[in-house]
């Protein structure tokens, strides 16, 4: 299959042309990867078992992991659930259109090959302005998840989904590099009390004043393990995982610079390819050949941005051994942690403890 990139932003009348192909190839069952606010998404008609299908296939994906729903007009949002909770128009009204998730049940509308078996669908109203034409054009029932081949870091760049899918789909659409970096927020809203399955750019402090209670599932803070379940299926799952051992470490600034500068003069000894993900603050403390400056301490928005890209350069180089600080930051921490933790399989030296 020839995979077409075409790039839809700066011309409108070709990007309308674009807009008005992808959403053929949609109708047609075919599949094209779509910029989102958050990362690029793997596009398939929603309500089309065969196209869930071929999403899974493209994806290497397993098939109990569910795909998020994608509207372009809130009302859609009756057709895919049933009965809708009082909370969920209130996170809408306050977050829709934008990064978030919601977990409801669904209609009979939605088949279950779309949401992994399960008799809950997750939807998302994105605010990105060319997911929204592309949704318009298609139909109006995206099913979309990050459009990375499974178990490799989110794209943000459609170079990343290039690299990933080319040749597996239909179609690119360029939007150029997201606005965010991280995926959605999902709260789940089928328990008495919501709860937060997956951290993003929306904080759990923003889902509580609009909902009063949130509980926050277990494995966000950590990796999941056989004692403890993630309920998103897709979070037991090691991802976002660069091909290097990727080891956390935490700790004071002092102490983490020296455990790191320590363990990398070691490998680089034995000539192994080692790199660093150090905040701004602390890079020039750091002796490693390759030091890669993820952004200050202070812009929390702009290491969530770069941390896929990163992992992903990470691996263009072949590197081997990767040392990253923590980066637990007031707003997005919980949600960087999240990944890099994932992306780490819970390797972290916690130098707080020694
Ligand atoms: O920002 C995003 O959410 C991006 C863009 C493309 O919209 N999409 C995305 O999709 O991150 P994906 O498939 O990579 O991650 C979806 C997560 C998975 O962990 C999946 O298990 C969980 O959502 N999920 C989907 N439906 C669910 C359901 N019914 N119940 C529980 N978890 C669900
Ligand atoms: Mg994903």
């Amino acid at each position: 299959m020839v995979t077409r990139v075409a790039r839809a932003y700066g011309d409108p009348e070709r990007d309308e042309r674009v807009m008005r192909e992808a959403g053929e190839i949609i109708t047609g069952g075919g599949l094209v990867a779509i910029p989102t606010e958050t990362v690029y998404g793997l596009a398939g008609n929603a309500l089309d078992p065969r196209a869930s299908a071929k999403i899974y296939a493209a994806k290497g994906r397993p098939s109990d992991n569910p795909l998020i729903v994608h509207i372009a007009r809130l009302e859609d949002m009756a057709y895919l659930v049933k009965d809708i909770p009082d909370n969920a128009y209130r996170l809408a009204e306050s977050f829709w259109p934008g990064p978030l998730t919601m977990i409801m049940k669904k209609s009979d509308r939605v088949p279950y090959e779309t949401t992994g078996g399960l008799d809950t669908v997750a939807v998302r109203f994105p605010s990105d302005p060319i997911a929204e034409e592309f949704i318009l054009a298609s139909g109006g029932y995206i099913a979309a998840p990050s459009a990375n081949v499974s178990g490799r870091p989110s794209c943000t760049t459609a170079m990343h989904c290039i690299e990933d899918l080319s040749g597996r789909i239909d179609m690119i659409i360029d939007g150029g590099e997201v606005g965010i970096g991280l995926e959605s927020t999902i709260v789940d809203l089928t328990g008495r009390i919501p709860c937060l399955l997956r951290p993003g750019y929306i904080g759990p402090e923003g889902l509580a004043k609009i909902i009063g209670e949130l509980d926050i599932d277990p494995t966000v803070k950590g990796i999941a393990s056989r004692d403890l379940k993630p309920k998103a299926p897709g979070m037991k799952y090691r991802h976002y995982a660069p091909r290097g051992e990727l080891t956390l470490v935490k700790g004071s600034p002092d102490a983490v610079t020296d455990r790191i500068n320590r363990m990398t003069e070691e490998l680089e000894k034995k000539s192994r390819n080692v790199a660093v993900i150090a905040s701004e603050e602390n890079a020039a403390a750091y002796t490693c050949r390759d030091v890669y400056r993820i952004g200050g301490i202070g812009d929390e928005e702009g290491i969530a941005h770069r941390l896929f890209a990163v992992l992903r350069e990470l691996d263009d180089r072949d590197t081997e051994y990767i040392f990253s600080e923590c980066f637990d930051t007031p707003a997005l921490g919980l949600a960087i942690m999240n990944r890099l933790i994932k992306a780490a399989g819970g390797r972290i030296i916690d130098l707080t403890e020694e």
